[in-house]
């Protein structure tokens, strides 16, 4: 049996990726390249539709880099690589925008959502054009398989209608992905507000369990999330969002199922509860955070390991850009 293709991307928008991050799209990278040949690209193209620090800009990326092969993403068993060294994904780009409508990109929720914050006048263009972006990454690759959150479903039906319409009208070119969106235990929930997201730009720092965290950074915020009215500890997610989210995230990081950890901690309060959660979160994290700061110190391997994938990824996206090419008629 042939290896599927996988391909995801994530951006380097801040400092440390965080537990939404990881439980919703990072830990599924890391099993996908199991049995099948993955391409994992951090977009830096992408983060320049947010405000531009270029001296952040490249520490995250960096930074991004080193959390993900210290995550599991082993740049032998996949395709690790930077957005910007293949620049292809600005040339599929372009002709991405030359098929999606105008109406369907303004149907995009994360650009309604994202450009309503600032003021829709002052969004840029590229915020705007982000999706098909998005599709060029993925349709380069001729990826069968594009694991992300829940938030992304939208972004890869777009990416399937363009390859579809691409496809239909100037011959075959590109595979149709799916997306692979881990459905339980896939949406982690801000500790401090726990009906929202985990995320860097919603949430208040205290309720972002972040990867290059501290343990005591960590412990303390588990800590002090908030809880809810009651004493058990039991899964409810309407009635007990806070507890509910911790229940999830003890899960996913020590294997022990919901139902499992509820009986495990019948008749005890939210406090031994916390405290145990504080204690599996840490742990868990505690080597990954070790090896991605022992990455960081030596900045040019780390580069030269991002250079090798980009080579890797090149040698694929530019026979699809060709082939692109020449089935919309522009001479090679
Ligand atoms: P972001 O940094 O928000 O662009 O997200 C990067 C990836 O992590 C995307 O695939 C998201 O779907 C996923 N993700 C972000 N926040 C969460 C969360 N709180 N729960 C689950 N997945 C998340
Ligand atoms: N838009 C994605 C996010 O916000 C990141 C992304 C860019 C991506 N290109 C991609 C995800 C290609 C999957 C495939 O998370």
């Amino acid at each position: 049996m042939t290896k599927k293709r996988v391909l995801s991307g994530i951006q380097p928008t801040s400092d440390s990726f965080h537990l939404g991050n990881y439980l919703g799209a990072l830990k599924q990278w890391v099993e996908l390249q199991s049995g099948n040949d993955a391409f994992y690209c951090i977009v830096d193209l992408h983060a320049l539709t947010g405000d531009i620090d270029p001296a952040l800009l490249r520490k995250r990326t960096l930074s991004s880099a080193a959390q993900l092969i210290a995550l599991g993403i082993s740049p032998e068993k996949s395709t690790l690589f930077v957005q910007s060294h293949v620049a292809e994904h600005n040339q599929l780009g372009w002709i991405m925008e030359c098929i999606a409508g105008f109406g369907e990109a303004n149907r995009m929720t994360q650009f309604k959502d994202k450009s309503a914050k600032g003021g829709a006048d002052t969004a840029r263009v590229g915020l705007f054009t982000y999706p098909m972006l998005q599709a060029a990454d993925i349709l380069l690759y001729q990826a069968d398989q594009v694991p992300v959150g829940e938030d992304q479903r939208q972004h890869i039906e777009l990416t399937r209608d363009l390859a579809i319409r691409f496809n239909t009208k100037f011959g075959d070119t590109f595979k149709i992905p799916e997306g692979y969106i881990l459905k339980s235990g896939s949406k982690i929930y801000d500790l401090q507000e726990p009906t929202n997201k985990m995320s860097k730009s919603a949430g208040s720092v205290a309720g972002v369990l972040e990867v290059m965290d501290t343990p005591e950074a960590n412990t303390k915020k588990i800590k002090s999330a908030t809880t809810d009215a009651g004493r058990e500890v039991t899964f409810d997610e309407k009635g007990k969002p806070g507890i509910s989210n911790l229940l999830t995230i003890h899960s996913a990081l020590s294997g022990k199922s919901v139902s499992e950890l509820e009986n495990e901690f019948a008749g005890k309060g939210y406090g031994d509860f916390k405290g145990a959660v504080a204690e599996v979160v840490v742990e868990y994290l505690r080597p990954i955070r070790t090896q991605a700061l022992e990455l960081l110190q030596d900045e040019a391997h780390l580069i030269k390991v991002l250079h090798d994938g980009a080579d890797k990824a090149r040698a694929v996206a530019s026979a699809t850009l060709a082939q692109t090419y020449k089935n919309l008629g522009l001479v090679l």
